[in-house]
């Protein structure tokens, strides 16, 4: 049987994976017309502005290029469902806080909400699309809920996760190393590799059951999660015996068999993707009876807790154990560079265990506002012990300070610590920076990203992750 083509796609939920993907394939297929909708006014209007709510190096040019003449953004959200062939769902899947499961399973009502209300005003045949990363097996209450329409509209469901990371999004979309498709009906499953095929290879375009599609995105970012992991382990054997981990790695990563693509060790991995996944694999585990599984994989979670602790637990240390009135230029606060994203970033409790010492914070990111800084570091106190005390409020509010420059959080301060790899923190005037700071100078860098011999020659006390600074 042949494929209609796809003349009109909706997608649901303007965030960091529905604008930057619909914008690559209006950009790709200009015979289709894209609308993104979203409840969210402030964001759409975003979209729709030269201030986009997403930064993204690339992502200004290929909007640009689309908006209006085949890519749209609003929040008419049943009127674009009414008129797309093929709708995508791309809302937010975060960790549940209530209930059972919370801490660990995903909050799929968001998905649940977009499947009730299309299958509430759709009519005719629809492709319902599943982008946003959901337990395995979500596709059946989806499809349950559309088949419950009872106007005569006919669904199919398919599973299309997306693979992109942040700060490279477009390239990512542009040349994918795989699109995966997952689904029940082939036509459906064609329909939609025909909107890929615009401009992927054919042969990196992936179709499965739905089961392995939904899987395939969990187990992914799960192998990646632990990768660095891994190397961050790694990290803390080489602090206690004087082995370099960068060393270490390029070593191990030349192993064509091992790769040497994430074994960058850091201060922790954040994002909004890994920790979440990790702790939904772990939880369908456990829901399995798998118990053995699941505490396999829950140790990559704690790896990556004890490694942002240990940061600020080595800080204090140095610094004569006591960082109690001293100011903490924070550089960075994303959760990797090029990003303006900042969802479980390292910097956030490494920000946060630096207060509860009484350190004083002065934070600079080239991306991140000084509204969201304040919002994450109030959230993490709140979640912490449930609740957020005055006291802690008034140690947010009296010791951190939003800088408008590296230079400038690092005046008058005692340590710097690199939290996100910003390229441009690796071009600076060192010399005036080490003027302007109290003696001694500390530097401890979360990203091992800066020249160590060179700052150690110019007078810094430097502390890197996973090896000794001569
Ligand atoms: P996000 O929070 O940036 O965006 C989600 C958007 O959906 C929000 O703007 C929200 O207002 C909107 N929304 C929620 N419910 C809605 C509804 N009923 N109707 C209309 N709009 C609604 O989230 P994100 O980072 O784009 O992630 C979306 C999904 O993609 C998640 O499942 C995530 O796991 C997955 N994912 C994310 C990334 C990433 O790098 N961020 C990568 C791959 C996959
Ligand atoms: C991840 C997956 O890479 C992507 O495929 C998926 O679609 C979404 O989740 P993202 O979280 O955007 O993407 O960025 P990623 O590059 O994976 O980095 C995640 C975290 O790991 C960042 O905090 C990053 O700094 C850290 N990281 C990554 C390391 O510490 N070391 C590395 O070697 C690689």
């Amino acid at each position: 049987m042949g494929t209609l083509p796809v003349m009109n796609i909706c997608c649901i939920g303007a965030g960091y994976v529905g604008g930057p993907t619909m914008a690559m394939i209006a950009y790709k297929c200009p015979d289709i017309q894209v609308t993104v909708v979203d409840l969210n006014q402030k964001r759409i209007d975003a979209w729709n502005s030269d201030h986009l709510p997403v930064y993204e190096p690339g992502l200004d040019d290929v909007v640009r290029a689309a908006r209006g003449r085949n890519l749209h953004f609003s929040t008419e959200v049943n009127a674009a469902i009414q008129a797309a062939d093929m709708i995508f769902i791309a809302v937010n899947t975060p960790t549940k806080t209530f209930g059972t499961g919370a801490g660990r399973a995903a909050n799929v009502e968001f998905v649940e909400k977009c499947a009730r209300q299309i299958a509430e005003v759709s009519t005719g045949h629809k492709i319902v699309v599943e982008k946003s990363t959901l337990p395995v097996r979500t596709a059946e209450a989806v499809k349950r809920i559309l088949e419950n329409a009872n106007n005569g509209t006919t669904f199919e469901v398919l599973s299309n996760p997306e693979f992109l990371a942040e700060g490279t999004a477009v390239q990512d979309l542009l040349s994918p190393d795989r699109v995966l498709i997952g689904g029940e009906s082939q036509t459906a499953i064609q329909t939609l590799v025909d909107v890929y095929a615009h401009w992927v290879p054919r042969e990196r375009i992936l179709t499965t059951n739905l089961w392995s599609s939904e899987l395939s995105k969990l187990t992914a970012n799960a192998f990646l999660a632990q990768r660095v992991s891994s190397i961050n382990a790694i990290s803390a054997l080489c602090e206690a015996t004087g082995a370099d981990v960068d060393e270490v790695a390029k070593a191990i990563g030349t192993d064509s068999r091992i790769g040497p693509k994430f074994l960058k060790s850091s201060v922790g991995f954040g994002g909004s993707c890994f920790q979440k996944d990790i702790l939904n694999l772990v939880y369908l585990c456990e829901h399995f009876g798998l118990r053995e599984v699941a505490e396999y994989w829950e140790q990559v979670i704690k790896m990556n807790d004890y490694q942002k602790r240990r940061f600020c637990e080595r800080m204090v240390r140095t610094m004569f154990n006591t960082v109690s009135n001293k100011q903490i230029a924070i550089w960075g606060f994303a959760f990797k560079k090029d990003t303006n994203d900042t969802r479980e970033s390292a910097a956030i409790y490494v920000c946060r265990d630096l207060l509860q010492e009484r350190a004083r914070l002065k934070i600079y990111d080239p991306q991140v506002s000084e509204e969201q800084v304040h919002r994450d570091l109030i959230e993490v106190f709140s979640h912490t012990h449930g609740t957020i005390t005055d006291q802690e409020r008034a140690l947010i509010k009296e010791h951190v300070r939003v800088a408008a420059s590296a230079e400038e959080a690092a005046q008058g301060a005692h340590a710097i610590a690199v939290l996100t790899e910003w390229d441009e923190f690796k071009r600076l005037n060192y010399d005036s920076i080490l003027q302007s700071m109290y003696r001694p100078a500390f530097i401890f860098d979360g990203r091992n990203l800066l020249d160590h011999r060179h700052l150690s020659s110019l007078g810094f006390d430097v502390h890197a992750i996973g090896k000794k600074i001569s």
